[in-house]
């Protein structure tokens, strides 16, 4: 069983056939779909595939990119649509100076303050960070909260920062990519425990699957690779990986209930 911590189901690249593509994904043992949000409209789409799809979970959040122009309707607007059911984090959040689409300073108060959503419904947050690792830790130490780095592509010392501070790490199909024998040293020395697994589709897809779209039935080929490198056999990895997620997005609680006791 394997859980896709991050995934864009919610996105029109899998409009037409998103049944399928989660037929497939259960093929394979994936037990749980998290797609994210990376504005609010993309918010909304998570939520109703969460409605419609028992495997499916959502999380709402604006990515650093696209937080030009929010006003304080779209956060409280966000706010109430984190409050609806099977939303399970805030996401995907954080900073991007790579794309340098959004001003520092625009993309700083907009992570604070997605923050302070979650800190107010006690969910964790899914942290999107590119070529702005200072700034991220500085941010993420001062607020101290529950949360993984998705999409992790760091060094060792990087990755340590973020394991001390609580956090998860979170693995994408680039961890399979020829040229990344540097990603595979940083995941030799996390220890599983803090570890999450995630495709990122229609992105990164593994390297196998270069040039196709990505999706979480492909998660398997970055476990893995990941299972490699750990040493561990897969469904243990499997195993690991889905329960660390389980923990920090609380999955758990949400199933619906198979017993009952009459005590
Ligand atoms: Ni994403």
């Amino acid at each position: 069983m394997f859980i896709d911590t991050h995934s864009h189901l919610n996105f029109s690249d899998f409009n037409e056939d998103y049944p399928d593509v989660i037929e497939r994904a259960k093929s394979v043992g994936i037990i749980a779909i998290l797609n994210v949000g990376a504005d609010l409209p993309t918010s909304k789409r998570a939520i109703d595939l969460a409605q419609k799809e028992d495997l499916c979970y959502a999380t709402v959040g604006v990515h650093p990119t696209n937080t030009n122009n929010l006003k304080a309707k779209d956060y409280s607007g966000l706010e109430e649509l984190a409050r609806k059911k099977k939303v399970v984090a805030i996401g995907e959040i954080g900073l991007d100076y790579f794309h340098n689409k959004v001003a520092k300073e625009i993309q700083e108060v907009s992570f604070k303050q997605q923050i302070l959503i979650a800190e107010r419904l006690a969910l964790p947050v899914i942290i999107h960070n590119r070529d702005a690792n200072p700034d991220t830790l500085a941010i993420l130490k001062e607020k101290g909260i529950r949360g993984v780095m998705h999409c992790f592509s760091g060094d060792i010392n990087f990755a340590r920062a973020i394991l001390s501070l609580g956090l998860y790490i979170s693995f994408t199909g680039n961890l399979t990519y020829k040229k990344n024998e540097s990603l595979r040293e940083v995941a030799r020395e996390i220890p599983l425990r803090r570890m999450l697994l995630e495709t990122d589709c229609p992105y990164l897809p593994p390297q196998s699957k270069r040039g196709m779209r990505n999706e979480p039935s492909f998660l398997i080929y970055t476990a893995e690779e990941l299972a490699r490198i750990k040493g561990v056999a897969l469904e243990k990895l499997g195993e690991v990986t889905s329960k660390n997620a389980e923990d920090l997005f609380k999955l758990a609680r949400l199933k619906p209930r198979t017993t009952f006791s009459f005590t």
